[in-house]
């Protein structure tokens, strides 16, 4: 059966200087699935994330945590940020510690677990984002890939149902930024729920089960990433690229009539199968 571990109704987030950031947001993200969050620059996507992590309390609208109504009181936050992780758009907001070990232990070491269970966790953690060897680097000598990888076992440590990552890959070489899609598919196969902002629709074609649009401070489509890349009205309305697969599928049939496809393909390898037709 479908359900959803957050309910987002009629949102709305102004910032102290009148900025009205989130406009009647209404949006669900389904339970166990990978969701990416698209739009253009200040639609509003980081501050969505700060929102449904209690960092900032709505001006209005409601949020809802597995059906239970979020009021943003102090108990409801804490709530919130034990279920709902969050890596920010820039790792320097989020790590604070002197080095990677101390960093990770931070989160586990306030919730009241076992020695052996935080030990487990910060084990476990270093492991998955493969950064046992940076154990007791201090922060400070790390570079930007790296960072991102303590930020993501700082999260992952504290064990959440949700997965907020706000353009975790953007500044990544593409050899680590291809790993950590890959450790965002494992995450997930554990039956966590990624929502995850990006500017790369590439990656967002061939990865997510589900897109949701965002444009403005509210969302505008949302859908499977078939709906959202074949509408053409809608990437332009919304300032989204192509995917470059869809793109050159797109020139390989026309006039092609006896190219037999299986419907618009989703990555490179369904891509070459249709190159050996040609
Ligand atoms: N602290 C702040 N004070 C006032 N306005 C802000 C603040 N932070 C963000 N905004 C404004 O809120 C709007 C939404 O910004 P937000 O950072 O959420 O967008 P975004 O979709 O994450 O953009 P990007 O793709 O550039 O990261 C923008 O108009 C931005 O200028
Ligand atoms: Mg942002």
């Amino acid at each position: 059966m479908k359900t959803n571990i957050l309910d987002i109704n009629e949102l709305d987030f102004i910032y102290p200087d009148g900025t009205h950031a989130l406009k009647k947001l209404t949006v669900s993200f389904e339970e166990g699935k990978k969701i990416a969050i698209v739009g253009p620059n200040g639609a509003g996507k980081s501050t969505l994330f700060l929102v449904l992590t209690g960092t900032y309390k709505p001006s209005g609208g409601k949020v809802y945590l597995a059906d239970k109504d979020i009021s943003y009181s102090r108990k409801d936050i804490m709530e919130l940020r034990k279920n709902i992780g969050i890596v920010f758009q820039d790792s320097n907001s989020q790590l604070f510690s002197a080095n990677v070990y101390q960093e990770i232990s931070f989160g586990p070491l306030n919730l009241e677990l076992s020695k052996d269970e935080v030990k487990r966790r910060i084990e476990d953690a270093m492991i998955k984002t493969g950064i046992v060897n940076l154990k007791n680097k201090p922060i400070h000598f790390l570079s930007g890939g790296e960072k991102k990888r303590v930020a993501i076992a700082d999260i992952l440590a504290m064990e959440p149902k949700v997965l907020l990552l706000d353009e975790p890959t953007a500044f990544i070489d593409p050899k680590t930024s291809n790993e950590l899609m890959d450790l965002f598919d494992e995450i997930n196969s554990e039956g966590k729920t990624i929502v995850l902002s990006t500017h790369d629709m590439d990656k967002v074609y061939t990865w997510a089960d589900y897109v949701i649009v965002m444009k403005e401070g509210a969302v505008i489509a949302e859908g499977v990433p078939h709906d959202i890349f074949l509408n053409n009205d809608l990437l332009k309305e919304a300032d989204l690229e192509k995917p470059w697969i869809i793109e050159v599928y797109q020139e390989l049939i026309k006039d092609r009539r006896k190219l037999v496809t299986k419907g618009v393909p989703r990555n490179k390898k369904e891509l070459f199968e249709l190159l050996v037709q040609c």
